[in-house]
């Protein structure tokens, strides 16, 4: 007997994630919806959805610029719930506050567990992508959902460009800025068929990095690895310790085009040629589409 086809559930976004949500939803030949929203003089914000809500909605927003978005989103779940959604997942595939996963320094709040409280009681699934789970194993460790909520791993995809991109250079090297990413960064080389090497990495100020590597030869080509890029201060290191070992053209991709104020010349500067992300947050580098990804998790959530 054939199984029934799945409901699709309708995918809500705001303006600035409207792309990637189209993407999606056209993957899953599900509906796509605007949430409108508006802000008062005083900033507060007023969110709008449709008169009636399907019961499966998800709403696709990346929260960088968290202090921002967050309280709408937290708004737009409860407008939709109002609006006769059973299911309200958040699809959040850059989510902010994951690195303050520790008390750093004595005085400091573990933001981690916060967000991750705040988004568990609002949703019922939380769905990210390369959440910077360093020192967890699993989204749902901080995100006490009703369903399992998911940090997705960007590497296939990734590793699919890196295989495609590197056509021209047999002698390509993927490369980690720090000892954390040495899985994911061993996954992607694996999946590309490429070598790999990652640094040690030292923070002494928001933007002041070095980077070290132990044995690495002169490779004639580099693609730099990252989940996150903010100051832009870490692949410029990066790039400089190549440079140092004798690699000379050097590429770099990042998950998550955060790109602070005067990041893309600092990388620029760094000496690094091309720089891709993926679209988890919408920027002119995105070359690398995370919609397929999240098309398949929902599908097999729906
Ligand atoms: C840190 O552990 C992350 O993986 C990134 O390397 C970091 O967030 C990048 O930040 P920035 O661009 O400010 O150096």
């Amino acid at each position: 007997m054939r199984s029934p086809p799945a409901i699709m559930p309708t995918i809500y976004c705001f303006e600035e994630s409207a792309i990637l949500a189209r993407k999606t939803a056209s993957i899953l030949h599900a509906r796509c919806r605007k949430i409108h929203e508006r802000r008062f003089p005083d900033g507060e914000s007023l969110v709008k959805v449709d008169k009636s809500a399907a019961r499966e909605v998800v709403i696709l927003r990346s929260l960088d610029h968290p202090d921002l978005k967050l309280m709408p989103t937290l708004l737009a779940a409860d407008a939709l719930r109002r609006a006769g959604a059973r299911n309200v997942t958040l699809v959040a595939p850059y989510l902010a506050y994951m690195r303050q996963d520790k008390i750093f320094a004595p005085g400091q709040p573990i933001s981690q567990r916060v967000i991750g409280g705040i988004l568990g009681r609002y949703f019922d699934r939380v769905l990210t992508i390369e959440a910077h789970l360093h020192r967890i194993q699993r989204l749902s460790e901080v995100v006490p959902s009703r369903r399992q909520s998911e940090s997705l791993s960007a590497a296939p995809a990734i590793a699919d460009w890196a295989r495609a991109s590197g056509q021209d250079c047999e002698d390509c090297v993927i490369i980690g800025p720090d000892k954390e990413s040495r899985p994911w960064i061993e996954a992607i080389a694996k999946a590309s068929g490429r070598e790999f090497a990652v640094g040690d990495k030292h923070r002494t100020g928001d933007r002041k990095i070095r980077v070290e590597f132990g044995e690495l030869r002169a490779h004639r080509r580099a693609i730099i690895v990252d989940d996150i890029a903010s100051s832009g201060a870490t692949l410029a290191a990066t790039a400089q310790a190549l440079r140092a070992r004798g690699i000379r053209a050097i590429d770099a991709v990042v998950v998550h085009a955060i790109f602070a104020v005067g990041a893309l010349s600092i990388i620029r500067r760094g000496g690094i040629r091309k720089l891709v992300s993926c679209d988890t947050i919408a920027h002119r580098t995105n070359a690398i589409s995370v919609a397929p990804l999240i098309a398949k998790v929902l599908a097999g959530a729906a």
